[in-house]
């Protein structure tokens, strides 16, 4: 089986949220099944200027944008495994950011992402090296599946590769306007309501989901929520008609990167019998973020995109109730100015108890993870959620909304603590959240249990070897 797999991020070259994560351990899980796998990216400077040993592969492909010609020149990494190409052309992705400043979208994402999608296309012309099946993933990706189609001009293309295309968020549907279609060399005729036309704009992930052999998205319950009105955001009838050919498949955690035994990152390791480590991890904390509580009161992490979707309203709302817990709050994120400036705002309010790091760092990721003892993750929608599997693993008992990937993975904890691995909401308002908090800071109280609860949560097992199997069965179900 030969799999060619193309994101528009991948770990550890470069990465904006989970997306990002999936394409690191997915394939990963694969290469390790005898997959014949690769990847595919853009060359953002990020990758450029990450220090990995990148190498040009000489080849220098034409790609047709509307009436232009442009070149894109490939590059390749072979480490870490599998071998990740990269698409470079310096004026779409030598940039700050990968898709957006805080302020707006780079107003050229179209040109830039039909061109990278093109540039997949031409590769595998030019390669000879001929996927069985190319799985594609979120908007940046969703016009791959025509190209291999229609081809670069739109003239037709001899297809043989069968196509996955996943959702991994469809709140991000790349809508651009309709004027700007030629610029794809497609076909008029798919310009259409039953592809990729949406109110007569693009949209990118509806050309993925109505073109591509079979759908995925990324748990159970996103996948029935997003045939509804309320979380199909706009795309719900053409889902709820899928069946069969839309299937949820929950991610894995890659536990090489993610395990608080082997994480360079935290101050001192440790393990479900034995949890010095984790006090450790939690004095380093309150220091590093320069909080001033005592070493046993609760402290909740948060590690976040600052975006709607992430449940920020009703926190905002909750907080001034939440922080006369005797408590501490650290939280890092990067996104919306609103949300920025809030943080800043309760770092005021509650010094020395609430702290805030703007911007993306990977490394206090994973001492957020460890050195908090509860989880803060009341997202209003999540399709699968990946911190909330990281906080089970280093023993950080998450508050969850009952949502999403967060339902799939997250069980209830009773009020004695016998069963269950986080604190769940069902109505998403301040008072759902705040009886949450109120239940697990009760339960921390109680030493005994709440240890018992940190070692049921570090033996919850979400290895990718489940969600790769699933993977290969459906790579070989369309293949046949
Ligand atoms: P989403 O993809 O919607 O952002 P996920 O829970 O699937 O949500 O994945 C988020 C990933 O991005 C996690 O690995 C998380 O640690 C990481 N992340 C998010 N924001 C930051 C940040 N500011 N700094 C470092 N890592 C972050
Ligand atoms: C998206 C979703 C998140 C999911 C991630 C990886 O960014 O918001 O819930 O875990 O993709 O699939």
């Amino acid at each position: 089986m030969r799999v060619l797999y193309a994101a528009s991020e991948i770990m550890p070259f470069a990465s904006t949220g989970g997306l990002a994560d999936v394409g690191a351990g997915l394939p990963k899980a694969l290469l390790a099944r005898n997959t014949e796998i690769s990847r595919i990216m853009p060359l953002y400077r990020r990758v450029a200027e990450g220090g990995f040993a990148l190498k040009d592969t000489g080849l220098r492909l034409d790609i047709p944008v509307g009436f232009q010609m442009h070149q894109a020149e490939v590059w390749y990494a072979n480490d870490p495994p599998p071998r990740t190409y990269f698409i470079r052309r310096d004026e779409y992705f030598d940039r700050s950011q990968l898709y957006s400043l805080p302020e707006r979208d780079y107003d050229d994402n179209f040109d830039r992402f039909v061109f990278f999608q093109k540039a997949i296309v031409s590769l595998i012309d030019t390669l000879q090296w001929h996927p069985d099946v190319v799985h594609c993933s979120d908007w940046q990706t969703g016009l791959v599946p025509l190209f291999l189609r229609h081809g670069l001009q739109g003239s037709g293309r001899k297809q043989t590769e069968r196509t996955v295309f996943t959702i991994h968020n469809l709140a991000y549907q790349g809508l651009f306007p309709g004027l700007h279609y030629s610029l794809t060399n497609l076909p008029f005729y798919c310009f259409n309501m039953d592809c990729a036309e949406f109110y007569g704009s693009i949209n990118c992930i509806k050309a993925g989901i109505t073109s591509a052999n079979l759908v995925t998205t990324v748990s159970h319950t996103y996948a029935q929520e997003i045939r509804t009105e309320e979380y199909g955001c706009g795309l719900h009838d053409i889902l709820a008609q899928m069946g069969g050919r839309l299937a949820g498949v929950v991610h894995g955690v890659d536990y090489s990167l993610w395990n608080p035994a082997v994480d360079p990152h935290l101050a001192q390791s440790y393990e479900p019998d034995n949890l010095d480590g984790k006090k450790t991890c939690k004095e380093e904390l309150i220091r590093l973020m320069g909080l001033t509580i005592a070493a046993d009161a609760p402290l909740i992490g948060m590690v976040t995109r600052l975006v709607d979707q992430k449940g920020l309203d009703i926190l905002a709302e909750a907080m001034p109730k939440l922080m006369k817990a005797d408590m501490g709050f650290v939280l890092l994120g990067a996104g919306q100015d609103k949300y920025q400036k809030l943080c800043l705002e309760w770092a005021s309010l509650w010094p020395g108890r609430f702290a805030a790091r703007l911007g993306y760092d990977n490394p206090l990721s994973h001492k957020i993870e460890a050195g908090a003892d509860i989880y803060m993750m009341p997202s209003r929608f999540e399709p699968c959620g990946l911190n909330q599997l990281y906080s089970l693993k280093y023993g950080t008992i998450p508050i969850v909304h009952t949502t999403g990937g967060l339902d799939d993975t997250i069980q209830d904890i009773d009020s004695e603590g016998r069963e269950g691995t986080g604190f769940k909401f069902r109505t998403y308002t301040p008072e759902g959240l705040l009886h949450a908090v109120n239940r697990a800071l009760a339960l921390y109280r109680r030493r005994e249990i709440w240890t018992s609860v940190v070692r049921r949560a570090m033996a919850q097992d979400f290895s990718w070897d489940r969600a790769a199997e699933e993977y290969l069965r459906i790579y070989q179900q369309i293949m046949s």
